[in-house]
């Protein structure tokens, strides 16, 4: 096994889309899914084109109401490429005989390669060979390249390649009954003999996207002139050719592509400089040239490098592949988030969530200017966030559990649970704890790079709206004499309330209120860190005075936290009420029981009244801080916590989670480090294999698990090293289980941190 190669043998049409999602290349700026050149989209094939932070919104009335989504919007399919011998079929692999099969993505060079070789009914037997690259460094280019060798016939194909941009969004089972088509035609245009143009623009957020295709054709080597016929409609233009071709000769399509959009930095309208960028663009062979180049560059800092272990480290290298694609330096100042899915597919609609908790740090490590890009997307979204939580009737910003645009609330209202077919309230925005990460993400990058001048700028205002948000949502009670925080969400998206009560959230989820306490310390500390002018100033600004911090420093000294049985930390008040579940009988009643919510609600149950997690919630406390840091946290709220605890409280949570969500496990690797290292590493292993096996039985091929993918190169990064950062100073107490394989050090460039 070569660590470099994702490869598959053979055709399957079951697995088709889950390979389309591993195989989407991707520069940072757009994406396109590992789809066949020749495929539709359907049941077996899903092309799919994306641009970073492309969203388009749409309503939909559904179950009586009019809801509105703002999709990521699957753009112009640009890979279109169909053939077939003159009079023959268009080849569809479904119909044909296939002979040989071999499709490898190649990580090293950002190359995805599929050679296939067929009969078709009348017993010609060709072969075609394909490779494509989105190119790294020239981020507005692409480039597919199709070998045709007839292997025993001679005669004439014909070939159709187009832009076509009538496609819909149609990526996601259960979102196929919302409105679904975001491009609207504007124009298209054969510019000359070689290339064609598209432009259409989203219908709502009035986003024009303009791509555009050079066809060279070439016979043995040769490039040859071909006549060619125009295909257009409206939104489709594509040309169509005749070429011939003799026994064993290899006929070659290379189709060179540029993408655009009127978002676009140095342009001065998408359809020209598309044009333009084809045009001078070289040939097939000269850009993969540049585009390996550059990721030669990226390896040589981002690699992680496992002793004599194939598959593990062929997927840490497929995981970071497909985070380099997500985000890269082509998104520095595009003013994009980094999507929970990637952009590899429609899932979660290329929204932003929490997941950026674990995807940073490793970023921050390696090139902390993407990280401060990612970062600056939420800045921009300061403002509006502050408008979320003028709503609330609170001062400060309420960040939004999925971000997309514009930092609106764009958690869907509704969803479809595809076991009941019932459309359901969704409140999952009551998770308000994304607000501590936001804050937790701007303090780690400070504290990894000392970026001061960010902190000045953007870095502190931040963390102090969101600690002025958190503590506006703090209730007192005074019969208690301790501080509060109702109605919330935790991680854990099993409850979202009581069993027995109509009103949505949860008092005192324990994660939401120990990280408030972290976020109004931090809050304290960012302003000390700052210049005196600038710390003068920004108080000012927002009008923030001493009475405010009073309050911060009583609600740091009596935040309460509830706990349960032997110092267990309850999930959130009441958690300890719930009724046990019967693991084992959902179990072999149902096989596969990581989505409980949907199982106990197809039945008119709800896992509101049970004690089972989708994912590590009071857990992710151990996850994020150190033992040291979690008994001063406590010590601080006036708790006498007794770190002896922390492997029960693992435990007790670890029998109770169904790891609903890929991040789960994660997280459990990670906390089970100190305590079980076999059981670490176990769950590490387990996270690999999250998207290439597709664990949760299908949901990769709707986009990839970001952050289950960044977390399992965390886990050897930082935590089996034993990283941590504080005060200036760099800790490392590895916690390396014995079975782990050697992480390499060798060929480091400076910098380079593993
Ligand atoms: C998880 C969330 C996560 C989201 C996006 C959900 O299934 O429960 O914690 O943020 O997926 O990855």
């Amino acid at each position: 096994m070569n660590s470099w190669k994702l490869v598959y043998e053979g055709f399957d049409p079951k697995r088709e889309s889950l390979r389309e999602a591993l195989c989407t290349l991707g520069n940072g700026y757009f994406a396109v899914r590992g789809a066949a050149p020749e495929s539709e989209p359907g049941e077996v094939h899903y092309p799919g084109t994306y641009l970073a932070g492309g969203y388009n919104r749409l309503k939909t009335e559904i179950a009586g109401r009019v809801i509105e989504n703002e999709d990521l919007v699957n753009m112009p399919n640009w890979l279109v490429t169909r053939f077939r011998p003159e009079e023959g079929d268009w080849l569809n692999l479904l119909s044909v005989d296939i002979l040989f099969y071999h499709q490898e993505l190649n990580l090293k060079e950002g190359l995805l390669a599929r050679t296939v070789t067929f009969r078709d009914k009348q017993g010609r037997e060709t072969t075609l060979i394909q490779r494509r690259f989105v190119h790294m460094e020239h981020m507005h280019l692409a480039g597919l390249e199709t070998t045709i060798i007839p292997e025993n016939w001679t005669g004439r194909i014909q070939v159709r390649t187009s832009l076509d941009g009538t496609v819909i969004n149609a990526g996601v089972e259960r979102y196929k009954q919302l409105n679904s088509k975001h491009l609207s035609p504007i124009g298209s245009e054969a510019v000359d003999e070689e290339t064609i143009c598209l432009l259409v623009e989203t219908n709502q957020s009035s986003l024009r996207v303009a791509e555009a295709a050079r066809t060279r054709v070439y016979s043995r080597e040769e490039l040859i002139e071909i006549e060619r016929k125009l295909v257009e409609h409206p939104g489709y233009i594509g040309q169509e050719f005749f070429i011939e071709v003799a026994r064993k000769k290899p006929a070659k399509i290379e189709k060179i592509v540029s993408f655009f959009t009127s978002r676009d930095f140095a342009i001065s309208e998408p359809a020209l400089d598309s044009v333009e960028a084809v045009g001078h663009a070289g040939g097939f062979d000269e850009l993969l040239q540049s585009h390996v180049l550059q990721w030669d560059h990226l390896w040589n800092r981002f690699d992680i490098r496992l002793e004599n272990s194939d598959r593990p480290q062929m997927i840490l290298r497929l995981h970071i592949f497909h985070l380099l694609q997500t985000v890269s330096r082509n998104s520095i100042d595009l003013d994009v988030g980094v999507p929970a899915r990637g952009w590899h597919g429609e899932a979660y609609r290329g929204h932003i969530f929490w997941d950026e908790l674990f995807i940073f740090p490793y970023l921050n490590l390696r090139i902390p200017s993407i990280t401060r890009s990612l970062l600056l997307y939420r800045y921009r979204r300061l403002n509006q966030s502050r408008l979320a939580a003028q709503a609330e009737g609170v001062s400060g910003a309420l960040y939004p559990w999925q971000s997309g645009s514009n930092g609106r609330e764009e958690t869907q209202h509704l969803h479809l649970n595809p076991k009941s077919g019932r459309w359901l309230p969704d409140y999952s925005h009551l998770q308000r704890h994304v607000n501590t990460a936001v804050a937790y993400n701007v303090w780690q990058y400070y504290k990894v790079t000392g970026d001061r001048e960010f902190l000045a700028a953007c870095g502190a205002e931040m963390i102090l709206e969101i600690a002025r948000f958190l503590a506006g949502i703090t209730t007192f009670n005074q019969e208690l004499d301790r501080y509060e925080i109702l109605g919330v969400m935790g991680p854990d998206e099993y409850h979202d309330g009581y069993p027995d009560s109509e009103t949505p959230g949860l008092n005192n989820n324990a994660y939401t209120n120990v990280m408030t306490v972290y976020v109004l310390r931090t809050a304290l500390k960012a302003i000390d860190a700052l210049p005196p002018k600038r710390r003068r100033y920004l108080l000012e600004t927002l009008g923030l005075k001493q009475a405010e911090f009073y309050r911060w420093q009583d609600i740091i000294r009596k935040m309460r936290v509830v706990f349960h049985g032997d110092n267990i930390i309850s999930q959130f008040e009441g958690y300890d009420r719930l009724m046990e579940f019967d693991w084992e009988a959902y179990r072999q009643k149902y096989g596969d029981i990581q989505r409980l919510d949907r199982i106990l609600e197809a039945e008119g149950d709800t896992p509101n009244r049970y004690k089972v997690s989708k994912q590590a919630d009071v857990v992710m406390l151990f996850y994020l801080f150190s033992a040291e840091e979690i008994q001063e946290l406590f010590t601080h709220m006036g708790y006498d916590f007794d770190p002896e605890s922390i492997p029960h409280n693992i435990e007790y949570y670890l029998k109770r989670s169904s790891h609903g969500s890929t991040l789960s496990n994660i997280i459990h690797s990670w906390v089970l480090s100190r305590s079980d290292r076999p059981g670490s590493l176990e769950l590490f292993h387990k996270s690999l294999e999250s998207d290439i096996s597709d664990i949760q039985g299908g949901t990769t091929h709707e986009g990839i698990h970001l952050g289950a993918m960044a977390g399992t190169v965390d886990i050897l990064q930082r935590c089996y090293t034993g990283l941590e950062f504080h005060d200036d100073t760099l800790f490392l107490n590895p916690n390396i289980p014995a079975s782990l394989p050697k992480l390499l050090h060798e060929n480091q460039v400076p910098g380079q941190l593993v």
